[in-house]
């Protein structure tokens, strides 16, 4: 199990760093051990499920990206310096990884998105550059030197480099070389530039940060799903127009007041976010078990001592909806409405993942033992 630094006051650093600016912990993580090897990470990148990038060369102008799966052979036809391998969402392959995430507990569980893994070659990097969102950056293996640079935005000019979007001008304001279990935070926008000394490790526990459009897209599309044909422009104007062509605020103004009152709802807000916010990355490592479990199947199974633990490519999230009605459960993007008296039931899984301490109030419940059925059913639990 990973440790804090004592040192390290969370309260303090949400209120004086997170969104805010950069943040140097050292020994944040002390006798930090890898949860992966150089070697693992490799093999990772050889198999056909999972996302991983290797960008080949020093110099951001000569620079070579490629996409996995990799064969073997690449890896060992790679020169000595020179060279990032980048694994995306190892937390899903590698449950130790996905042990690094509980760390950051301090940060609302479904605003992290991933933990990528870089192993870089002596010298190597990814460039200049900046993301749209926080990344804690965890060293483990060996060094490596970063450059902290300005704050960026859309208007600072980047260049297309074999793939990667690198600053055309950064201004470094800092170098921080990190040591195993040393910590930097990045909050967006910031630019930063990673230089390997010696062949490193690096842990980026990345957080999710949809812009407008993309919420605006996936507000509107909830829409869309349950919108009728009949739902449609309706023209209420009865005197003679002025003049043709013209389009008067009294002729749309009907359409824009029904569109106003469906979006304003704060409710339909919630629900459409937290749908969005936990669906799974990737859906297909989430499976119904072979057999459909049956509510005797799991009481028995629950006798035997058996706990209920999330897939670990599920994502849970629960809010209170407005005017106290009830709470809304959110699993890998869908939404189960659950009454007030359900609310140990949604913040059991949400909180701990998993369901044991609270297996006796389950088994005197009937909805809650159906919702578990449920979930269980499409493999967003599983019996452990
Ligand atoms: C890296 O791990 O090399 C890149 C991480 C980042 O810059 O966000
Ligand atoms: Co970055």
């Amino acid at each position: 199990v990973m440790e804090f630094n004592e040192s390290f006051n969370k309260a303090e650093f949400l209120a004086q760093y997170w969104q805010q600016k950069p943040l140097l912990i050292r020994q944040m993580l002390p006798n930090f051990t890898d949860p992966i090897s150089p070697e693992e990470l490799a093999a990772l990148a050889m198999e056909p499920g999972t996302e991983s990038r290797l960008v080949e060369g020093v110099d951001p102008e000569h620079w070579q990206m490629s996409d996995g799966p990799f064969s073997e052979s690449k890896f060992t036809s790679l020169p000595e310096d020179g060279w990032t391998l980048l694994v995306q969402a190892v937390d899903q392959w590698v449950d130790e990884v996905q042990g690094l995430m509980q760390m950051f507990d301090f940060v609302p569980s479904w605003r992290i998105d991933d933990v990528m893994v870089s192993f870089a070659a002596h010298g190597a990097g990814v460039g200049p550059h900046f993301d749209y969102y926080d990344v804690f950056l965890i060293q483990g293996l060996g060094q490596r030197t970063w450059k902290l640079g300005k704050k960026c935005g859309s208007a600072d000019s980047t260049e297309n480099q074999a793939g990667l979007s690198i600053l055309s001008q950064f201004d470094e304001v800092e170098e921080i070389t990190l040591n195993p279990g040393d910590v930097l935070y990045i909050p967006p926008q910031y630019s930063h530039w990673g230089v390997s000394q010696g062949r490193s490790l690096c842990y980026s526990v990345g957080c999710r940060a949809p812009s407008v459009a993309e919420i605006l897209e996936g507000y509107s599309d909830s829409f869309i799903d349950t919108s009728m044909p009949e739902d449609r422009f309706v023209d209420p104007v009865t005197t003679l127009p002025a003049v043709r062509g013209e389009i008067a605020l009294g002729n749309v103004e009907a359409s824009f007041n029904k569109l106003m009152e469906l979006i304003d709802s704060k409710r339909n807000y919630l629900l459409w976010f937290g749908r969005s916010a936990t669906s799974p990355k990737y859906p297909n490592l989430i499976s119904a078990p072979d057999q459909d479990y049956q509510a005797s199947l799991l009481l028995e199974e629950i006798e035997d001592g058996c706990t209920l633990v999330a897939n670990p490519s599920s994502r849970f999230a629960f809010s209170p909806l407005p005017c106290g009605e009830s709470t809304a459960l959110f699993v890998d993007g869908e939404a189960i409405l659950l009454p007030n008296e359900l609310l140990w039931y949604a913040q059991a899984l949400c909180d701990q993942r998993l369901l044991d301490k609270s297996i006796p109030q389950l088994l005197g419940n009937a909805d809650a033992l159906e919702h578990t059925l449920r979930l269980l059913n499409q493999g967003s639990l599983v019996t452990y």
